[in-house]
């Protein structure tokens, strides 16, 4: 699946957008290159970034859903705990396994498909009751 940007994904809130972009940005390391292509080095690297910039974004969602008082906050709180539980999972079998086709494809099962659903669906649904507040 090629992971690249698309107005579908839009929000319409600039912040979290701009977040969302830079997400599938770093994420395009692995895509369009043959899974030889990616070192070890590279994968490592994105996922240490990873680690710092989801929790970040998450912090800007909460942010906007505590301020404008969003009715389904518990809801989409829970999704991002769960993403948070998937990727300590996905961290530690970076750490352990030496196989980088392995790694790339609990990138794309676990982080990108679970990514481009909650943009799609949880993150819309938040920004269609933001955007009437903001
Ligand atoms: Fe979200």
């Amino acid at each position: 699946m090629p992971i690249e940007w698309n107005e579908e994904l839009a929000t319409g809130i600039k912040e979290i957008d701009d977040q969302h972009k830079e997400i599938i940005k770093r994420m395009q390391i692995i895509d369009n290159s043959s899974e030889q292509m990616v070192s070890e080095e590279e994968i490592d690297k994105m996922v240490r970034f990873f680690g710092g910039y989801m929790i970040e974004h998450f912090d800007t969602e909460d942010k906007y859903m505590i301020d404008y008082k969003y009715p389904k906050y518990d809801l989409h709180k829970s999704e991002h705990m769960k993403f948070l539980k998937n990727f300590a999972v996905l961290k530690r079998l970076c750490e352990e396994e030496d196989s980088t086709s392995l790694i790339i494809l609990a990138i794309q099962n676990q982080f990108l498909d679970w990514l481009v659903h909650h943009i799609l669906h949880t993150d819309k649904e938040m920004a269609a009751y933001l955007r009437t507040r903001i």
